[in-house]
């Protein structure tokens, strides 16, 4: 039976399946090039719940475009990717005409890239280490933006701006490689998330710690709790007159 890369370079009458020897590159802190597995970058933007006619999907690192053309099946409002490979452009540029697909490519590094206005749906699939992704997502983290981040080796790098909407594991193409994966959102200005611990106890007997995450608006006293004047405002007292 053919495994899904095979069908989907087959079908669309395109190759994107292979790896790019690490020589290729020419930063210390990149990643070689290796294909998006179509059977999960597919199955993730179903699940995502997104307002994809007013989302911009940019892929950091595309390669020879995978992923643009699977995020062409749906109704991206723009559809980019950023490759620094001067070898990887012209294929996925030709893959991308190919397959009729709108996305666009962008020759260059990331670490030059300005992201375009709007909200954005970026892809980091192995692209790079935490030197290039720090700031990356530094400058992400005061946008609408959703992060689906393959081979998640560093989520310490999503600090308290960033909530995580998904995780979960999922082989590479070949089903070799077991890979982790998250799916972040930027919270937005003003709010606050983070994570509480409630304990069930009954006097000295403890009979378990729950601990879950909480989003909440930072600004207020009680920490986005509405206080009887916020939920009343018939219950402020009135103006003195005169
Ligand atoms: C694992 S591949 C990603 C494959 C692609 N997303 C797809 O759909 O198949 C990582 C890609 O990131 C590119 N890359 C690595 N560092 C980069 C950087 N700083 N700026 C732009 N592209 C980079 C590599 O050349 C490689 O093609």
């Amino acid at each position: 039976m053919r495994r899904a890369h095979e069908r989907f370079d087959r079908r669309s009458g395109i190759l994107t399946s292979g790896n790019a020897s690490r020589a290729e590159l020419v930063s210390a802190d990149s990643h070689r090039y290796a294909p998006t597995p179509v059977r999960f970058f597919r199955s993730i933007l179903r699940k995502l719940d997104l307002d994809e006619e007013n989302t911009t999907l940019i892929d950091l690192g595309s390669g020879k475009g995978r992923a643009l053309i699977l995020a062409n099946e749906r109704p991206f409002r723009a559809i980019i990717g950023v490759e620094f490979s001067p070898d990887l452009c012209p294929i996925a540029r030709a893959n991308l005409a190919a397959t009729n697909c709108r996305g666009e490519i962008i020759w260059g590094s990331i670490s030059d890239y300005e992201f375009p206005e709007g909200k954005l749906l970026v892809f980091f699939f192995n692209f790079a280490g935490p030197t290039i992704l720090r700031p990356v997502l530094e400058r992400l983290s005061h946008r609408e933006a959703t992060v689906i981040y393959l081979n998640a080796k560093h989520p310490e790098l999503f600090d308290g701006r960033w909530t995580v909407l998904r995780r979960g594991d999922t082989f590479d193409e070949d089903g070799s490689v077991f890979m982790p994966y998250r799916v972040y959102r930027t919270i937005p200005e003003g709010w606050w998330h983070g994570t509480e611990t409630l304990d069930f106890q009954i006097g000295p007997l403890n009979l378990g710690r729950w601990t879950f995450s909480r989003s909440v608006l930072r600004s207020h006293p009680a920490r986005g709790r509405p206080t009887d004047a916020a939920r009343h405002p018939s219950s402020l007292p009135s103006p003195a007159p005169g």
